[in-house]
């Protein structure tokens, strides 16, 4: 494994679009991520704003990310796999707007239960959410028919049901986290009808979810283009804690085998994006590829337990820069 460490670019090449495939041009020939950046760029400090429109929100998300992301896809991508699709922010903005057809992976079982409901029975689940109150009493009562289901004492045997706990639970809360806590401002009405009517109209064709690993998944899609958003390293310093599921029990984060995801993704025949947290570790595995920095902001979701002392002056609170690198294998 190469150890040296290579230099960071710190402007983003721009992709060439000038030979985009005829059914991905307008009249006009501009290619339709061409246009699909064009209508996320932002006018504040960052270059992209963020991408909406999803149904499910989700701590490490990367919807913030999708525009530097889309800049590095290939031309003319036709399939993209991810094995960790937690929120789906950039497979969802790569199938619903640049038309590929995302194949997608999450170790997790009851969120892709979520997604395959999502995917195929939005306006039901939506029906069934109704029933539902925005309370702090409806949530406990929610959260604790749904610990019973994760430690098997009682298992939700349908998955509408299950589905339902889950967007309910986890949308609800604060972070997000799944059997987390009520925020306060998710216990407006308004609010909560607003996002039904996410989950009640969203579509996707292009995107299917399936329960795998990727320790089984990535030998499956030796072929395939990639987008990898894992868990972020933890092992330097205290400055990230494990969210995935939940921070008091990382047990998707924890022991996250990231030496294996190196290997994999050195012998992958195919390109790939990958995003991970800034840190020597990753820089000096990965110094073989291309490899961009990239800011754009978070919120305490991804796990950062440090907070400066300046923030606490400031009261700025849990909102900071977030340092990610995007490492990029061209295909
Ligand atoms: C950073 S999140 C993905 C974020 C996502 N791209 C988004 O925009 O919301 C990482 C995901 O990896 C999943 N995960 C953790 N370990 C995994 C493994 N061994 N194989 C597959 N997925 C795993 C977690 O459940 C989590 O949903």
């Amino acid at each position: 494994m190469s150890k040296i460490y290579s230099p960071v670019l710190k402007t983003q090449p721009q992709r060439q679009n000038t030979v985009a495939a005829e059914t991905q041009q307008d009249l006009l020939g501009t290619s339709i991520s061409v246009r699909f950046l064009d209508s996320l760029k932002s006018n504040g400090k960052h270059k992209y704003a963020r991408y909406r429109g999803l149904p499910l929100r989700y701590a490490g998300g990367k919807s913030l990310a999708v525009g530097y992301i889309v800049e590095q896809l290939p031309d003319r991508l036709e399939k993209l796999v991810s094995p960790f699709m937690g929120g789906g922010a950039v497979e969802i903005a790569c199938a619903k707007e640049l038309d590929i057809q995302v194949c997608a992976y999450d170790i997790f079982d009851i969120l892709v239960n979520y997604w395959q409901v999502q995917l195929s029975r939005g306006s039901t689940l939506a029906e069934h959410l109704e029933q539902w109150q925005p309370t702090k009493t409806q949530y406990a009562e929610i959260k604790t028919r749904l610990k019973a289901h994760w430690n098997g004492e009682s298992l939700i045997s349908d998955p509408l049901e299950l589905a339902a706990h889950y967007w309910f639970n986890h949308n609800l809360s604060y972070g997000p986290g799944f059997l987390g806590w009520m925020s306060k401002i998710y216990e407006s009405p308004e609010r909560y009808s607003r996002t039904l009517q996410t989950v009640r109209n969203f579509r996707c064709p292009n995107v299917s979810v399936h329960q795998g690993t990727f320790e089984d998944t990535l030998p499956m899609h030796a072929e395939d283009f990639l987008y990898c958003a894992p868990p972020y390293y933890l092992d330097e310093g205290e400055m990230f804690k494990g969210i995935y599921p939940q921070r008091n029990f990382p047990v998707h984060h924890k022991g996250f085998n990231h030496e294996l995801l190196r290997d994999l993704l050195h012998q992958h025949k195919a390109g790939f994006v990958l995003s991970y947290n800034d840190c020597q570790t990753i820089r000096q595995w990965y110094a073989d590829f291309r490899i961009l920095e990239v800011k754009w902001r978070y919120t305490l979701g991804q796990g950062e337990t440090r907070i400066g002392k300046n923030r606490i002056e400031n009261g700025t609170g849990h909102v900071k820069k977030s340092h990610e690198l995007l490492i990029v294998k061209d295909a």
